[in-house]
């Protein structure tokens, strides 16, 4: 296994997202000093250093894994995955003390169980110890101490250490979530999809627990949003190097003075808002979001221009109620919201037509395994924009 510090950057680095975050997830990685990324499904590849495994895993935002691969080969058939794994020496990557667990995706008619292959690279790693140590690690499939990645595509196999572990959406600052909250690493993609400035008015009227305002406001203090995730697979590594991480952690700043705008959110159920203030409040970035309990309704907009994003009711089937909510925040918006460029994500596409405005753009997202669309709608200031029916037959872009 290579060394940390070395300066080699060869290392094969995939990056994980969620279908539709790819393009922002590149352009993240072009900001942090990776402008080369390729562009995969539902992932990015880049090369680089354990420094920068380190350093991406940490700054990351639209990213569920960082993955480093061990070894891509080809296999005949379903035994020759055993074969194969069994000539990758696995006792290099961490001590037999550690527990592991095999993951990944299969998408090969080479294997009738979609867990199998799992099964055998699981297999090849405790035969491998076994060979060479007279000893095996033990598997730990809720939380294990170091994972591997198995991704498969017809015959050709990619196994890679995911050095993240648990996925980079368990920020850590959430305990308090509601019944429907928002993916975390899809809130700060969706942010970056919005094109907001970090510096103009940010606004959520339906918060619940606060996950957009929560990943807005970190991106406009430029704090990374694992800030209180402390769990990282790459810790378990045999390679890991505790002065490089130190100096990663210690390059991030403690204290927060102030934020270069205003964020706000409101929620009409007043346990969400409780909710929303007690995730903020674990951050250094708390006190300086605003956070009320009132019904969109209710609310009057703080300023003259800005962002908003939303993840409103999705209704689990149309009825009265969703479909009056939509209409509501459609007029809402119209007369309070002026100025702003207004984005909504919702996975309820009939609930969309009810907002009465033409959507200015729409994306095709996942919100964890809920397909969603975010679209866009840009209410100017004095608009005299007539209020008609959108059109359902506009495509996705
Ligand atoms: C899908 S959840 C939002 C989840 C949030 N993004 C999160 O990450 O936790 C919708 C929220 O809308 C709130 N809500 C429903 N009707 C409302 C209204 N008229 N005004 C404001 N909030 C409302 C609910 O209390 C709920 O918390």
């Amino acid at each position: 296994m290579k060394e940390v510090s070395g300066s080699d950057r060869s290392l094969v680095i995939t990056l994980k997202t969620f279908y539709g975050f790819e393009d922002v997830l590149k352009e993240e990685l072009a900001e942090l000093g990776f402008p080369d990324a390729i562009k995969l499904n539902r992932a990015v590849q880049i090369t680089g250093t354990w420094r920068d495994v380190y350093y991406l895993n940490v700054h990351l935002r639209c990213a569920l894994s960082v993955l480093v691969q061990v070894k891509k080969f080809r296999i005949r058939d379903e035994d020759d995955l055993y074969t194969q794994a069994m000539k990758i020496d696995w006792t290099k990557y961490f001590d037999v003390k550690k527990t592991f667990a095999v993951k990944g995706a299969v998408y090969s008619d080479f294997f009738k169980h979609s867990q199998y292959p799992f099964l055998l690279v699981k297999d090849a790693i405790v035969d491998t110890f076994r060979k060479n140590l007279n000893d095996r690690p033990d598997v730990n499939t809720k939380k294990p101490q170091v994972m591997f990645d198995v991704y498969i595509n017809n015959k050709e196999v990619t196994i890679s250490l995911n050095t993240s572990g648990a996925p980079l959406f368990q920020r850590g600052y959430r305990d308090e979530a509601g019944l429907a909250p928002m993916n975390e690493v899809a809130a700060a993609g969706l942010i970056r999809m919005s094109g907001w400035d970090r510096k103009s008015t940010f606004v959520d009227p339906f918060c619940g627990s606060g996950t957009f305002l929560i990943e807005a406001a970190l991106m406009a203090a430029n704090l990374p949003a694992t800030l209180e995730r402390h769990h990282f697979a790459f810790k378990n590594f045999a390679n890991f190097d505790e002065e490089i991480w130190d100096d990663i952690q210690n390059a991030i700043p403690k204290r927060i003075t102030e934020l270069p705008c205003l964020i706000v959110g409101s929620d009409k159920n007043a346990e969400m808002v409780m909710k929303a203030r007690r995730n903020l409040r674990r951050l250094p970035i708390g006190r300086f979001v605003k956070v009320n309990a009132d019904s969109f309704q209710e609310s009057k907009s703080p300023a003259e221009s800005g962002v908003m994003i939303t993840n409103p009711p999705y209704g689990e089937r149309m009825g009265d109620e969703i479909e009056e909510l939509y209409e509501e925040l459609g007029d809402w918006m119209k007369t309070e919201m002026q100025g702003f460029s207004c984005w909504i994500v919702s996975s309820n596409m009939e609930a969309f037509k009810f907002v009465g405005l033409r959507p200015d753009r729409k994306v095709k997202v996942f919100n964890g395994s809920l397909e969603c669309s975010f679209r866009k709608y840009e209410i100017y200031a004095g608009s005299k924009k007539a209020k008609h029916q959108e059109q359902p037959d506009e495509s996705e872009s």
